[in-house]
């Protein structure tokens, strides 16, 4: 089985193109609904709380994770590259994230090399993106402004209201100053609100998002190491988990993602 974790439903951007790019794999989602946002959440916190769900999606027989959750991609990931798998066998587990395979296409497609970052408080403090961007070119300038009303709104299903786009605006206006030619989408959320995005950037932004980016990346991944490939079962189940309400998962998947699941499962993850 793949796992995907995302600190709630905003993962689902990155499952659904995963799923549809390799649909003869296992799933199981793991949402910590009742835990989320993460993104107003100490670095501390957010790799305590990752760990927690990185160890209940091993415990189920998960070969490989992506962590679809960029806070917990740019906060915790290394760190539990490190601290977690460090010494064990390569070959047995693994653990992958969002924001290196979205560093590298953005240097890729970026001709200004003048790029912008929009993400959750931790993510944009944790100053990952601008980390991962320079080990791949020196002359990028990263442009970062975090969001933090902007999950919160998604959550509500406010993101539609003007109230919220006026929101959006003011937090663009620094970046439209910036003449930035490419613009990350640094949370799992923001791709819900793409349009408002497009519209107020410009015909000369490029807007990338992480998910099929990160699904490209898998697939790629997958084909590099058959030792895990091989591990990972293929009959096309598909797990939905949230540590919060499973009806609430259930009607935002099927309202945004057009797909119809059976109720998640309701779980406990870490200690209670
Ligand atoms: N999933 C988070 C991310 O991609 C956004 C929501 C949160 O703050 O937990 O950064």
């Amino acid at each position: 089985m793949i796992g995907v974790f995302d600190s709630g439903f905003g993962g689902l951007t990155v499952l659904k193109p995963i799923m549809d790019l390799l649909p003869e794999y296992d799933y199981v989602y793991l949402g910590d609904n009742a835990r989320a946002p993460y993104g107003n959440h100490s670095e501390k916190t957010i790799r305590e709380y990752t760990e927690q769900a990185i160890n209940h999606l091993f415990g189920q027989g998960v070969k490989l994770i992506i962590i679809a959750c960029n806070t917990a991609s740019t906060n915790a990931l290394s760190w539990l590259q490190k601290e977690y798998l460090d010494g064990e066998n390569e070959t047995e587990r693994k653990i992958l994230g969002v924001t290196i395979p979205t560093a590298e296409y953005v240097v890729k497609v970026s001709k200004t090399k003048r790029i912008g970052l929009v993400g959750t408080k931790a993510t944009i403090n944790s100053k990952k993106y601008e980390a991962e961007v320079a080990k791949l070119s020196k002359d990028i300038k990263l442009y970062s402004k975090a969001c933090p009303l902007l999950v919160p709104l998604i959550e509500e299903n406010w993101h539609h209201r003007p109230e919220a786009i006026s929101i959006l605006k003011k937090y663009l206006r620094p970046l439209k100053h910036s003449n930035i030619d490419t613009l990350i989408l640094g949370c799992t959320h923001y791709p819900l609100m793409y349009k408002y995005f497009e519209k107020h950037m410009g015909k000369n932004v490029t807007i990338v998002q992480s998910g099929v980016i990160t699904a490209n990346s898998l697939k790629d991944y997958l084909i590099r190491h058959p030792e895990i490939e091989s591990k990972i079962t293929k009959n096309k189940k598909r797990k939905f988990q949230t540590t919060d309400c499973p009806v609430s998962m259930k009607n935002f998947i099927e309202k945004y993602f057009g797909i119809m699941i059976s109720r998640p499962e309701k779980v406990k993850i870490g200690k209670k």
